[in-house]
């Protein structure tokens, strides 16, 4: 053990929006199928931790801040989630933790947060374990994928920028069902310069979250079909992403949305997490885009909000239709523009 306590490790990182939707686990916090996304430059959690050394402790001890307020309920969660990984991090033993954490984007805002909260907190125990114990991970990114998974399935998909990949494909060398991998030196320019509006159809907390919508694929009628189709989209748009083909692309990824959603509506215990608005948004979409032949796409996430995907070179157009046309759908108005991210920074000392 090196000497410097307290131990700080800070970080932040973005979210990320599937294209091949993860939908349905196994065993511990492994996909059912592969998925692909890509990582936001604009909804990100910026993530603090400081460990004091502090002997014999039983349990995990921490005390965490959202947003500079103490937050009972995001302390549990992450109390649960660093009982499961202190297997790695031995010395959550002998170390109490004080978390600072906080979104660009606002609190319920109903964009997911938890890829971009995992993720940040995966990379700073990654960091800390490194200060700490003097052991460096050979793969630091590979390694943070892996634990942000054990706390959020899509999480792992965070810890790079570009395109990621997560899930075992068998044409993908070095997929894995435990981490994901960067794509991008397989992606044609012309994805490049993807930007994301995220439409707020409804802020708040979901009626189901997904960990629950997940587990009910267990029982769903159509699972297996799912699964096989999910594994033939994530062919299918890996060899898109290569081409450049930009009008398959649009057609995959909107069917993607909209089987997820499908799946909702025909489960066991069925939910609808979409709203007449978020529908309202889909229609004006395909309808502009049947008028202008512009290279712009829906996809959805587990809620009502609607990500508009375009390429940069339409974006004054795709910005006016925005505003023209899709703004009054939104609650209060809102909705937050994204381009492809970077990745996670370490701003420890920034
Ligand atoms: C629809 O990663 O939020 O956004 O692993 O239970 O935390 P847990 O679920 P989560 O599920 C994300 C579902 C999705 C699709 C995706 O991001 O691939």
């Amino acid at each position: 053990m090196t000497e410097s306590n307290p131990y700080i490790a800070s970080w932040q990182s973005p979210s990320n929006i599937a294209l091949v939707k993860y939908w349905g686990k196994k065993g511990p916090q492994l996909p059912a199928n592969p998925s692909i996304s890509f990582t936001l430059d604009n909804a990100i959690t910026s993530t603090q931790i400081e460990a004091i050394h502090s002997e014999n402790q039983n349990q995990v001890s921490i005390e965490f801040y959202f947003e500079d307020a103490k937050n009972p309920a995001f302390e549990s969660k992450i109390l649960a989630y660093l009982d499961i990984v202190r297997s790695e991090f031995y010395w959550l033993a002998n170390h109490q933790l004080i978390i600072h954490s906080k979104n660009t984007f606002p609190h319920s805002s109903g964009i997911a947060s938890s890829a971009s909260a995992f993720s940040a907190l995966a990379l700073c125990l990654c960091d800390l374990h490194a200060q700490i114990t003097g052991e460096t991970f050979p793969n630091f990114y590979e390694k943070a994928s892996h634990w942000a998974r054990i706390g959020s399935g899509s999480a792992c998909r965070s810890v790079y920028g570009g395109f990621n990949l997560w899930g075992h494909s068998n044409n993908i060398l070095n997929s894995s069902d435990l981490h994901a991998i960067n794509i991008d030196e397989n992606v044609h320019d012309n994805f490049k310069t993807l930007t994301d509006t995220i439409l707020i159809v409804e802020k708040g907390k979901k009626s189901v979250s997904s960990t629950q919508g997940h587990a009910l694929l267990k029982e769903h009628p159509f699972a297996q079909l799912r699964y096989q189709l999910a594994n033939e989209n994530t062919n299918q748009l890996l060899s898109i992403l290569k081409s450049g083909e930009i009008k398959d692309f649009i057609g995959l990824v909107e069917a993607e949305a909209l089987m997820l959603h499908a799946l909702m509506m025909t489960s066991p215990t069925p939910f609808i997490l979409i709203k007449p608005n978020t529908l309202a948004v889909l229609e004006k979409i395909w309808e502009f885009r049947n008028q202008t032949d512009l290279n712009l796409l829906f996809t959805l996430d587990a809620g009502a909000n609607v990500h508009l995907i375009s390429t940069a070179e339409h974006n004054e157009q795709v910005q006016n239709f925005v505003k023209n046309e899709l703004v009054g759908y939104c609650q209060n108005g809102l909705y937050f523009c994204n381009a492809i991210g970077q990745g996670p920074k370490n701003i420890k000392n920034a």
